[in-house]
């Protein structure tokens, strides 16, 4: 039985989600896929460590146990990453990279210690990640910016494992934009497939 954390991060009502829609079908065929897996829930939007940013007023006290060391060994103790993010202003909303900044800490989530090259080794090499990213502009309008690359070398840099992921770009333009978000998640429903085959 496997453990699984999914990260919610969505500014956008869960009624009109597209990122919420793909999530949830992934989670539902996921479930059929692996019916004893426990799947643990965290919407960033209700947590309030995703509500504080890195600032000279706090970084002394960052770091702490509610804040950072909770979610740290949240983590460290599942197998399977699941996270699905919007693109805001060219890149990851800000309660996600408050997040990323609570829990990406040297000799927790990442060494230098036995690194030969100098670079870093990923702690969480069990972890295996399926992120799933949307933008309201399709792919190629805006080639200097890429949440999903982002987010793959992030989680590489931790020693993570990354599915394929689920791209869905031009959700702001036709056919996204006009469709009922029932159709969408239907008209997605081969590409959530192909992920699920591996993850
Ligand atoms: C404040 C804000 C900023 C956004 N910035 C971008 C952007 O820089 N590039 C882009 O392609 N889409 C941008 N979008 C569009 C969203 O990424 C898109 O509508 C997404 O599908 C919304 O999240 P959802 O998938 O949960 O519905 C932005 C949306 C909002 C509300």
């Amino acid at each position: 039985m496997a453990k699984v954390l999914v990260l919610k991060v969505t500014m956008i009502n869960d009624k009109v989600s597209y990122s919420t829609a793909i999530l949830n079908k992934f989670i539902e065929v996921y479930k059929n896929k692996y019916k004893n897996d426990e799947i643990i829930e965290l919407d960033l939007t209700n947590e309030p460590m995703a509500q504080k940013a890195l600032t000279r007023d706090n970084m002394g006290n960052f770091w702490n146990k509610d804040d950072s060391e909770k979610y740290i060994d949240q983590l460290k103790s599942v197998d399977k990453l699941i996270l699905a993010s919007p693109m805001v202003n060219f890149n990851i909303p800000a309660i996600l990279k408050n997040y990323i900044d609570h829990v990406f800490l040297a000799d927790k989530l990442f060494s230098y210690k036995y690194s030969k090259k100098g670079d870093a080794i990923g702690l969480l090499d069990k972890l295996k990640v399926q992120i799933i990213t949307t933008q309201g502009a399709p792919v190629g309008w805006y080639p200097f910016s890429s949440h999903t690359e982002y987010l793959r070398g992030l989680w590489e840099f931790a020693g993570a494992k990354i599915n394929r992921p689920i791209v869905i770009s031009g959700t702001k333009v036709e056919p996204y934009s006009k469709m009922d978000i029932n159709d969408f998640v239907k008209s997605e429903l081969d590409n959530i497939m192909e992920s699920l085959k591996e993850f």
